[in-house]
């Protein structure tokens, strides 16, 4: 009996992995595909979505993959999500800006109901980052805080640097420069004029300080 129920978990497991790799090679393909991608890396799976076999998950997991890659709930601080949300479902309504570009991409294109809206915002809420809060880390806004403070918080908040240990900050920051490897935007090796370069081992230090012991 357990057996048969870990068998129907794994299909249907197998078959959302399906639709996402299906909705991935749709907006991949179309003549937007280059733009599309960069929007969000290809960092986060599903297979890492927080409580993943709640409602929220799946319908994450079925409207949220549909232009580009998925989000990691933990990307944006709650307060960012019911507007980011907003902006993606009148989208999908075909009503959002970037008109051209999305009506050749709507084809196949489902909306979330409002009940179903709600419940998406409500689990990107409840598993988002916390965001760092500047009375408990003044050095944040000090020289030696600057390579932290200007390199992680161009793309969401500050995170609140007890979020992790000092050994899986490292892989963090590893991660999060390859995605801003991904988004072009700052890269140690190849610094983009105008923008500060990625001083690692400056944001390493700042995270391990105050981390999670
Ligand atoms: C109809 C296509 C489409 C769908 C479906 C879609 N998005 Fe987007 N998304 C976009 C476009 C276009 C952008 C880039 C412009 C922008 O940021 O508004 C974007 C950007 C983003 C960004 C990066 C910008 C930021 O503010 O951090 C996040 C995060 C995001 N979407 C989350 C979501 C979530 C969550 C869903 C599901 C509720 C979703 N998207 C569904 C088209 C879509
Ligand atoms: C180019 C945009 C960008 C920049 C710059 C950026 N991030 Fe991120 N960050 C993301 C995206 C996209 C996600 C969600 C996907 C993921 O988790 O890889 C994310 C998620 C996170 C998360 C939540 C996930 C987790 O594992 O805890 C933390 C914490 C985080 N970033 C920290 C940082 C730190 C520290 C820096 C500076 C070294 C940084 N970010 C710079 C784009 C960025």
């Amino acid at each position: 009996m357990r057996f048969l129920v870990l068998l129907l978990l794994f299909f249907s497991y197998a078959a959302k992995a399906d639709e996402v790799e299906e909705a991935r090679k749709r907006w991949q393909t179309s003549p937007h595909g280059l733009m599309l991608e960069r929007i969000l890396p290809p960092t986060f799976e599903a297979s890492q979505l927080p409580a993943p076999g709640s409602p929220g998950a799946r319908l994450t997991l079925r409207y949220c993959v549909q232009c580009h890659n998925l989000a990691n709930p933990a990307m944006h601080r709650a307060d960012k999500w019911p507007g980011i949300v907003e902006r993606m479902v009148l989208r999908m309504e075909g009503r959002g800006n970037l008109g051209g570009l999305m009506t050749e991409m709507m084809a196949g294109v489902k909306a979330p109901s409002e009940e179903e809206a709600r419940t998406i915002v409500a689990y990107l809420r409840r598993h988002s980052q916390q965001p760092l809060d500047p009375a408990l880390y003044p050095e944040v806004n000090q020289p030696s805080g600057e390579a932290f403070r200007l390199a992680c918080g161009q793309c969401h908040a500050l995170p609140d640097p007890k979020r992790h240990t000092a050994a899986q900050w490292r892989e963090v920051v590893a991660r999060m420069q390859e995605n801003m490897e991904w988004m072009n935007r700052v890269v140690g090796s190849k610094p983009v004029r105008g923008e500060p370069q990625l001083r690692i081992e400056e944001i390493n230090a700042f995270l391990a300080k105050y981390a999670r012991k």
